[in-house]
């Protein structure tokens, strides 16, 4: 049977850059808490005319040149956020038509910061169903939209981008996705929330103004995102008869340096099989792994036949892995 392969990865960061020192000046904050607390040093934030359907765009662009591939080439555009420009059209949508994908379906994903994995793992499928398909898979997001600048316990943490991948089945060898899992846990919503413009609160109800901003319990979420990720790798390791040690790169979603940490030490990881780059970006949501994986193909930390697990954790709550040889 034919292999889901990754055969193009791109990425999209807004230019402006807002240091911890910058947070200083709006909120009761330090640089040493924010780098203690969650190995932060600074993050892209959006200016007038970056929307999420640009940033997305701009990385299906990058993505598709790295794949040598035309828009007209790819059959679906899935793209995973919590921040998409409106709740109608999808962002999908608004990237088909500024790619000019005219063979395309598209559609969003919303699963939080594991979106990406979601989306990855959705399209795995269709790869399963039609090898020869070619399909663009996106993380974006725009959470300063939705971070209430004003509270110091959750604007520190977040940060704009995009990452983007394209797909499609391989013969070759054993290359390609080797086991995914899907999880989720709703009975717990309410640790991590974005309650404002959703059907349940329209605009003229009384829902207080912070609950139109990302709030969190953040000791709650750290546990559960700590517990929640260690399962799914173990057993994702386990199903295919491997052990940490095995791993040649782990790309988690970057959410905080010390769940990062504690993931690590789990696993008996040695660092330098550990990529990280939240200290560029913060806590980027669903855009965060594919940014990852983006900048670990360029620089050359993911070669070909590398064997890497990806772990995402996140609101709803949801979580997954993906396994696969590179
Ligand atoms: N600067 C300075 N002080 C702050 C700040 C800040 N930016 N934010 C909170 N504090 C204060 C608090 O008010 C509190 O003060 P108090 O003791 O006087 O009340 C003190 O710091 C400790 O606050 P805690 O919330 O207990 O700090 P904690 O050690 O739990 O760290 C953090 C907070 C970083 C949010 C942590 O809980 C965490 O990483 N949680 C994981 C959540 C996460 O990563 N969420 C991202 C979204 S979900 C996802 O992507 C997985």
């Amino acid at each position: 049977m034919a292999q889901t392969v990754i055969i193009g990865t791109g990425s999209k960061v807004p230019s402006r850059v807002v240091t911890n020192a910058d947070l200083e000046k709006m909120v009761d904050t330090t640089d040493e808490w924010i780098t203690t607390r969650s190995g932060i040093k600074e993050r892209r934030i959006v200016t007038a005319g970056e929307t999420n359907s640009y940033l997305a765009t701009e990385a299906a662009r990058r993505a598709l040149e790295a794949a040598d591939l035309t828009p007209q080439d790819i059959s679906l555009i899935i793209v995973a956020t919590m921040t998409p420009d409106m709740p109608m059209p999808s962002v999908a949508c608004l990237v088909q038509k500024n790619l000019g994908a005219i063979q395309a379906g598209a559609f969003d994903i919303s699963a939080t910061c594991s979106g990406f994995l979601y989306a990855l793992t959705v399209a795995d499928r269709f790869i399963k169903a039609d090898p020869r398909q070619k399909i663009l898979v996106i993380g974006s997001e725009v959470l300063s939209a939705k971070v209430n600048w004003q509270d110091r316990t959750t604007c520190v943490l977040f940060g704009d981008g995009a990452g983007a991948v394209v797909v499609t089945g391989s013969q070759e060898g054993d290359r390609g996705i080797l086991t995914t899992h899907l999880r989720a846990d709703g009975s717990l919503w309410e640790l991590l929330t974005l309650k404002g413009c959703g059907s349940r609160y329209p605009i003229d109800s009384d829902l207080p103004r912070e609950e139109f901003f990302i709030r969190m319990n953040g000791r709650e979420v750290f546990k559960n995102a700590v517990r929640a990720m260690e399962s799914v790798a173990l057993e994702t390791l386990a199903e295919m008869g491997l052990k940490g040690e095995d791993l040649d790169l782990l790309i988690t979603h970057q959410a905080n340096i010390r769940i990062i940490e504690f993931l690590r030490e789990r696993l008996a990881i040695p660092a330098e099989k550990v990529f990280i780059n939240i200290h560029k970006y913060g806590n980027t949501s669903a855009a965060s792994i594919p940014l990852a994986l983006d900048e670990a193909v360029r620089t050359g930390r993911l070669k070909e036949g590398d064997l890497l697990l990806m772990v995402a954790f996140g609101g709803g709550f949801t979580w997954a892995s993906v396994l696969m040889k590179w």
